[in-house]
């Protein structure tokens, strides 16, 4: 298989995590570069993995021919500027989410999408994530309506706090972007009504109207204990019903000749315990790695292992951290599969099956209108 050379601009602490592992565990990318305003974050990637050349200059990034793919991973207040310039230097480009914060960079990503050679992702992920992709294909020929009921539920005093880039941002557009991306691919459509109550930045319940009756009920907050898993979700039609537990632990009801599955962490972490003990084991060792990192949690959030009731056959402290590279015990939201395949489909010339600019753009003007439903106080009509 031929390789490619792929560059980064902003590689802060999720790309040097997700996208940055990919790339260097991943036989056919070459690091070309990386661009970051910040030298220390320059010296310390270029320490730890081989890298083309490092700059403080994203446009050097640009300018270079040898780089076909970009990956912008600045905050969100950059993005559509960036890509924007990297789309005008016919580069495809994987951007994180969300695309856009508003009505007019929207409409600038989509011009530029439109008139480059390059193609455009953005990083919403979960639509890779191996459970989602299994329920997708599970109703994939089942009669509407659909009912989506989704929990993303996590404390974030780290984005609440003063200084934090996220303190006055909608907690509805920097992380449920990731989620209405998720229903309107899930539905593939838009929806037709939105109605949101909470507060502005961080704690939500949201309704979406979706014109064949569908409906995708949301709720989006910082509420409960990092101790419990963060993202639940459950899918019903007329006689089936699929659950999802934090992207691990999959329950399927109504499909003759469909079981409930168990997928893997990311990086396969402790894979083999996930799949011989299920969601037990993952729930308990995930507790148990939070207590244990966290001892001087400054919130003063009380974390403590998670027990069950009767007893398991395993003790989760006869485990340890295994694969140095996994930063943390995380499920597999599809991060690496998303961004290999865009990745490959540049390689190979086809199309890729990621968001597109349409995609973002349809989840800010979403997110937007569940911030303007819950100012008037009531849904609004798209
Ligand atoms: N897909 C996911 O699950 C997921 C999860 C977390 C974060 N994210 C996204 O990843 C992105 C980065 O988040 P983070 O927490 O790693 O942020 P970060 O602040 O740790 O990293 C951003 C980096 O961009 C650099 N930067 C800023 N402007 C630049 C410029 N003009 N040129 C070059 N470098 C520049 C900064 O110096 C910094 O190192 C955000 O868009 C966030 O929404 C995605």
């Amino acid at each position: 298989m031929q390789s490619i050379n792929v560059a980064f601009i902003g590689a802060g602490n999720f790309i040097n995590a997700y996208h940055l592992m990919t790339a260097r565990h991943c036989p056919w990318m070459n690091i070309r570069a990386i661009a970051d305003l910040n030298e220390d974050v320059l010296v310390n990637r270029a320490a730890a993995m081989t890298v083309g050349y490092t700059t403080t200059d994203y446009r050097r990034v640009l300018a270079d021919p040898d780089i076909p793919l970009v990956v912008i991973g600045t905050k969100q207040d950059t993005h559509a500027r960036l890509i924007v310039e990297s789309l005008n230097a016919g580069k495809w480009v994987y951007c994180e989410k969300p695309m856009a914060q508003n009505k007019e960079e929207t409409r600038a990503v989509l011009a530029a999408e439109a008139r480059s050679t390059g193609r455009l992702a953005i990083g919403f992920n979960r639509r890779f994530a191996p459970a989602y992709r299994k329920t997708k294909e599970l109703f994939a020929n089942l009669p509407r309506p659909w009912f989506l009921n989704y929990r993303l539920m996590t404390p974030g005093p780290e984005k609440r706090a003063p200084g934090s880039f996220y303190h006055d941002q909608p907690h509805i557009l920097y992380e449920g972007c990731h989620i209405l991306d998720y229903g309107c691919w899930l539905f593939g459509a838009a929806p037709t009504r939105v109605f949101m109550t909470g507060d502005r930045l961080n704690n939500n319940c949201c309704i979406l109207e979706f014109a064949d009756g569908s409906q995708m009920q949301f709720m989006c907050g910082q509420l409960g204990s990092y101790c419990l898993p963060k993202e639940y979700m459950e899918l019903f039609a007329e006689y089936h019903a699929v659950t999802v537990n934090d992207f691990v632990d999959l329950r399927v009801r109504g499909f003759p000749g469909e079981y409930d599955q168990v997928y893997g962490p990311y990086m396969a972490e402790h894979e083999a315990e996930v799949m011989k003990y299920g969601f037990d084991f993952y729930d308990l060792y995930r507790a148990r790695e939070l207590v244990n990192k966290s001892r001087n949690n400054p919130w003063g959030m009380p974390l403590e292992y998670v027990r069950r009731p009767t007893p398991l056959p395993f003790d989760v402290n006869d485990y340890s951290h295994q694969n140095p590279d996994a930063w943390a015990f995380v499920p597999d939201k599809g991060w690496e599969e998303a961004f290999k395949h865009f990745v490959r489909c540049c390689l190979e010339g086809i199309s890729p099956e990621n968001a597109d600019g349409r995609a973002g753009a349809l989840t800010t003007q979403t997110a937007l209108d569940l911030l303007k439903s819950l100012e008037l106080g009531r849904p609004v009509s798209r």
